[in-house]
């Protein structure tokens, strides 16, 4: 099977089974932008939710944070955006189209007479390189002109930068600690695509460490870490997930040093998170820019400081996409091609299917009792319409761990079978014990 397949095949699955929809799709859609359809966002949440309880719940040197996405435009020229964040773009004058000057389509020097264009053939109609801000811009208040300029953030770190003494004043952290966030950021991308994988609006779920300068690398190796562990904890197949250490000509214009976390997808290996040092630059541009002092008070040693950073950057989407594409599979059963997708319990959309074998004799009232009380622990569907084979399919199609079915046993034993997504296999469980059952294997 070829790669693109497994692609096109989760993209049709996302869009059939409610997990993902292009935006704005009856009016022929926008491009590259996605909306999260019921399941979608039910998957995205427990990747955020999971980010969030490692990050903020469980540890105590770390903060929640979440700022808002328009900033102050000075934010953007301290942080190097408005500088630096762009792209080399080269025009064919005359199809219009518009390329990245590293496009490896481009046959000739852009720019030269016999560089040529490759959607239209042309020769010589190739502009030079132009840069390009990835930044989207709009205006605050009525007026559209340049000082009423500002832009939707293109990463959600600098809303940590700027509230840094905010949160150590009402939190009592010290130095290390930490800020998370997540929330939306926006770039204006020329060459989005591959699903959801690069897009023009996007989730983050950013940490910014706040360290001694000196301590970072050692901070840095931890946090890298770290990072590497939970991905595991997702249930990712660890031989898919590598590290990828940037080389002097790939850093950002604020990084130290960087390893990008990647993920071997059906279209290549390919980023998932970078963890970054980046040293004083941030708080260093920002007290410069902003003319305030936002230097650390270390009162036990009586030193002040500008702490070193050492960032863990995610896009909550893309570690959607990787939780999809890793659950993905394709089985032979009984001569039918049965599809799944092998989520991690946790991250499941819905944890549990309530069946009832027919509706009547009984069963359909059973099952809306049994249902009735298992989704006040956790999401559950009931589904009572088409043979068993079928819903049992369904539902693992949406990625459900456990499908309950009520039959005519439940009315005289008291018992249900719990059928397991994976192994196919079916428990006999009685219904006061039910729920116990479930919580155990949704946590094992
Ligand atoms: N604050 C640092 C920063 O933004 P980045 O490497 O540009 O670093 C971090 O982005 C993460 O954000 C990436 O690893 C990726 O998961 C996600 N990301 C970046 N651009 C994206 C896009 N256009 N669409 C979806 N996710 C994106």
């Amino acid at each position: 099977m070829a790669d693109t397949t497994v692609m096109d095949k989760l993209v049709s699955l996302c869009k059939r089974r409610g997990f993902v929809f292009q935006s704005s799709e009856i009016y022929g859609g926008l491009g590259s932008v996605w909306d999260y359809g019921p399941l979608g966002v039910e998957l995205k949440r427990n990747v955020k939710d999971r980010w969030w309880r490692a990050m903020v719940h469980e540890r105590d040197d770390i903060e929640g944070l979440d700022a808002a996405i328009l900033m102050h435009p000075k934010v953007w020229e301290a942080s190097g955006h408005v500088s630096g964040f762009t792209d080399p773009l080269v025009d064919c004058r005359q199809c219009k189209n518009r390329f990245r000057a590293d496009d490896p389509r481009l046959k000739g020097t852009p720019g030269a007479p016999d560089a040529q264009c490759p959607v239209c053939g042309s020769r010589g109609t190739l502009t030079e390189p132009r840069l390009f801000n990835l930044m989207f811009k709009t205006f605050m208040g009525p007026v559209e002109e340049q000082a009423a300029v500002i832009y939707l953030r293109p990463e959600t770190a600098q809303g940590i930068y700027v509230n840094y003494l905010n949160v150590l004043q009402g939190s009592r952290q010290r130095v290390p600690f930490g800020i998370a966030q997540i929330g939306k950021a926006f770039r204006n991308e020329i060459t989005p695509g591959n699903f959801i994988f690069r897009t023009r609006e996007f989730e983050q779920m950013e940490m910014q460490f706040f360290v001694k300068p000196g301590t970072d690398a050692e901070w840095f190796e931890r946090w890298r870490e770290w990072r590497m562990a939970w991905h595991h904890s997702l249930g990712l197949a660890p031989e898919k997930l590598r590290w990828h250490e940037h080389g002097p000509t790939e850093l950002a214009h604020y990084a130290r040093a960087a390893y990008d976390i990647e993920y071997e997808f059906p279209f290549g290996w390919n980023e998932i998170e970078g963890v970054h040092n980046r040293g004083d630059f941030d708080l260093g541009r920002h007290q410069e820019h902003s003319g305030k002092k936002i230097e650390y008070f270390d009162q036990p040693a009586n030193e002040r400081y500008l702490p070193f950073i050492v960032e863990t950057s995610a896009g909550a989407d893309r570690v959607t996409l990787t939780v999809l594409v890793d659950a993905y599979r394709e089985e032979q059963v009984e001569g039918e091609t049965r599809v799944v997708l092998g989520f991690h319990p946790a991250l499941a959309p819905i944890k549990a299917a309530v069946l009832p074998l027919v509706k009547k004799d009984g069963m359909p009232e059973v099952a809306t009792r049994v249902y009735d009380d298992l989704r006040k622990r956790f999401p559950c569907f009931y589904d009572d319409s088409g043979a068993i084979g079928r819903r049992y399919r369904r539902m693992d199609e949406a990625g459900t761990p456990f499908c309950i079915t009520i039959d005519g046993d439940t009315l005289t034993a008291h018992t249900v079978t719990v059928r397991h997504r994976d192994s196919m296999q079916q428990d006999r469980v009685a219904i006061d014990q039910l729920q116990r059952h479930l919580e155990a294997a949704l946590t094992a």
